[in-house]
């Protein structure tokens, strides 16, 4: 046979007779199948094992998960039953504690109540907190300045207003004055009665919009 002028070699070379092709699917064909290679069952001890966690998992959420209520995980949430809101009871101490210490009053008048010595006065055992809840109401709702004595200490400072202020970082709501007022005035040994959210209205209706109040101005309230 000759080879033609100019072939490709790799043609050539690539060529085989139709004996060693046969021989070639001869020893492909009669090789053993690659076990490992095949897909198993699942092993049955592991079937087991996960069908037993799924099981504890769903008991152990069914048991603890509070049925995926949120009132069970949110405390603000208001429950709903039968379609309608109930009311939801809060207790001024509680919300009012809160308020308290949330970055507001306890930065000056400390968690504990006692202010700090010479700068700011102490809410503990203070006439002006357990006295007229229209005075403590007017110093939360619109600030205080000027001299004041309290348990027999003078200060000369000034307490920024907590009510709806032009100018003031806080804007609490009439409910929340009712809360933390009735909060100072029952907590530390403190004992006055609560003061009501309707009180907070009627204050900040008739004093309006004011700068803050000095002692002075003060005594002649009630
Ligand atoms: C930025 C500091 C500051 C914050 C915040 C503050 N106060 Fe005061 N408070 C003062 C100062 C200072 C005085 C005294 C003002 C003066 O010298 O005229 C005062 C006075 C008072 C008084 C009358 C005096 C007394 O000690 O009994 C009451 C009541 C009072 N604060 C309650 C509160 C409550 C309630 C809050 C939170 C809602 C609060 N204060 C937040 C600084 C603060």
């Amino acid at each position: 046979m000759s080879t033609p002028l100019n072939s490709d070699p790799r043609i050539d070379q690539a060529a085989v007779t139709d004996e060693s092709l046969q021989s070639a699917h001869d020893v492909l064909l009669g090789k053993q199948p690659d076990e490992k290679a095949r897909y198993k069952l699942l092993p049955l001890n592991l079937l087991f094992l996960f069908s037993g966690l799924i099981f504890l998992a769903g008991t152990y959420l069914n048991r603890y998960a509070g049925h995926f209520d949120p009132h069970i995980y949110n405390e603000n949430s208001i429950p709903v039953k039968g379609g309608a809101v109930a009311a939801v009871v809060v207790d001024p101490v509680v919300a009012g504690k809160k308020l308290f210490n949330n970055a507001a009053c306890n930065t000056c008048h400390m968690v504990n109540g006692v202010g700090q010595p010479g700068a700011i006065p102490p809410l503990v055992g203070s006439d002006w907190v357990t006295g007229s809840e229209e005075r403590i109401i007017r110093i939360v709702l619109h600030g205080l300045q000027g001299p004041i004595t309290v348990n027999g200490a003078n200060y000369n400072s000034a307490m920024p207003p907590f009510g709806r202020v032009a100018g003031s970082g806080f804007n609490w709501s009439d409910d929340k004055i009712a809360s933390v007022v009735t909060y100072v005035r029952q907590e530390w040994g403190n004992q006055a009665p609560p003061v009501t959210t309707a009180k907070v209205t009627e204050i900040r209706t008739k004093d309006g919009d004011r700068k803050p109040w000095t002692v002075d101005e003060l005594q002649k309230l009630p």
